[in-house]
């Protein structure tokens, strides 16, 4: 995989979630320049917990936010980051019982992020710029 950059594209324009959007983008940098690189095992697996541990707290404040500004398909979306989690954890057990191939798994983890911040999220920002426009009850 490529080193993969961040765009205005995949701005959802709700500040905090952009920035966490750029950390996770980085994350996925750092972990795919580790599995490159031929780095240890060890390392590998630590930048996957960095990884792991900062989408958990990304998903927790995105649905802080999806819950505070009462976002109508909050429980959907909450479902389908649970399910990412999941298969994020899956991997690790995998992985270090030696049987999954991070080059795959870090593929299918650029694929999901990007089309759930285009398909999923950019929905949240959508919702805001229309709560704007909606008279205060
Ligand atoms: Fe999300």
């Amino acid at each position: 995989m490529i080193s993969i950059s961040w765009s205005d594209k995949f701005s959802i324009g709700v500040e905090m979630i952009d920035e966490q959007h750029k950390q996770l983008f980085n994350l996925i940098n750092e972990l795919n320049s580790n599995i490159s690189g031929n780095s240890s095992k060890q390392i590998i697996a630590s930048s996957l917990d960095a990884l792991i541990s900062y989408t958990g707290y990304h998903f927790r404040e995105e649905e802080d936010y999806m819950f505070n500004v009462s976002y109508p398909r909050f429980e959907q979306h909450k479902v389908l980051h649970e399910n990412l989690k999941e298969q994020v954890i899956n991997f690790k057990k995998e992985f270090q019982e030696g049987g999954d191939d991070p080059e795959r798994f870090l593929d299918f983890l650029y694929d999901w992020l990007t089309k759930h911040i285009m398909e999923q999220d950019k929905k949240i920002g959508k919702f805001m710029d229309l709560a704007v426009l909606r008279p205060i009850m």
